[in-house]
């Protein structure tokens, strides 16, 4: 085989092989939709937090203190991190003795849910974690005193979608705060992670959030920090049956009836998997 045949081929596997590298590991699978990407968290989940090397203390100083110095005024907030992954923000702020609230994980990877579950086995009272979709979230408008979302929006179809799901679950007055991603991973990803001034114009223009800030936080990413207008009185540690409405008609009466959640308006029932994880995913179609 003459070499330059050779040296082709090589160039040819070199170049697949970059091009799969970045398809799958760089990018996580976002450029092929939002099956490939959870079906992509599925697979790493048991390995997700070894590979992200979480410290504690750094989680307590550098994520959970400064969050709830944003809210001296709120002590016990309800607060929702969608996309929770394996409980990363509910560790943090549940570690931290000034933190009275309870919040609400959602994440639609159900393998990263359940180490959550595992992790966040000792908080159970004060966490309720959802397998669903950040796409539509299944709370009223105004509901959440902190919205947060960690290293995920850029994995997400519509990115510019979950925001605006984001604020509208946040009540007047309450902190959302996210993150966006920068450094060469950012590059990797056109047309998936905003600039800073597109993300700031995003959330003071279409969401009409106010006092955006923008602070360093890892090398791969910013925490974003904006506030929801106007006032409203804190949510305060309320139970999920008071603001989660029934997959199926919409209505805040769901029950709590052990093994299942049960709808006291339509009927409609939502599995509790053996791990306390609720599988309110409706691509499950579990419900009813
Ligand atoms: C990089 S992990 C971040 C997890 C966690 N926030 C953290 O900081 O460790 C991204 C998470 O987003 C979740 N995710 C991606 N797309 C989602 C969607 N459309 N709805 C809900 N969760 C989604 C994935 O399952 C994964 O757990």
């Amino acid at each position: 085989v003459p070499l330059w045949i050779i040296l082709l081929a090589a160039a040819g596997i070199i170049l697949l092989a970059v091009f799969l590298w970045w398809l799958i590991t760089a990018t996580e699978g976002v450029y092929l939709g939002r099956r490939a990407v959870i079906w992509l968290y599925d697979l790493y989940a048991t390995r997700y937090d070894a590979i992200k090397q979480i410290n504690p203390r750094h989680e307590a100083v550098y994520l959970a203190q400064p969050i709830l110095d944003q809210m001296p005024r709120v002590r016990a907030p309800l607060v929702l991190d969608v996309a929770t992954g394996t409980g990363r923000l509910p560790l943090a702020l549940l570690a931290q003795p000034t933190f009275q609230g309870r919040i609400v994980g959602i994440d639609l990877s159900r393998r990263m849910i359940a180490i959550a579950a595992h992790k966040l086995a000792g908080y159970s009272s004060r966490v309720s974690l959802i397998h669903h979709a950040a796409e539509a979230l299944p709370f009223p408008n105004d509901t959440f005193d902190l919205v947060t979302c960690l290293e995920a929006l850029e994995f997400m179809e519509n990115p510019r979608a979950v925001l605006r799901e984001l604020a509208r679950v946040l009540r007047p007055g309450g902190l959302l705060t996210i993150t966006n991603r920068r450094g060469l991973y950012a590059r990797l990803m056109p047309g998936k992670v905003a600039s800073n001034d597109q993300l700031a114009e995003l959330l003071r223009g279409d969401l009409s959030l106010e006092r955006v800030e923008f602070q360093g936080w890892q090398v791969e990413y910013q925490i974003v920090r904006a506030i929801k207008p106007g006032h409203s009185l804190p949510a305060g540690p309320r139970l999920l049956p008071e603001i989660w409405q029934c997959p199926a008609c919409g209505q805040i009466e769901m029950v709590d009836e052990g093994d299942n959640w049960r709808c006291a308006a339509c009927g409609g029932r939502v599995p509790v998997g053996a791990d306390g994880v609720i599988e309110a995913d409706s691509s499950s179609k579990k419900t009813r």
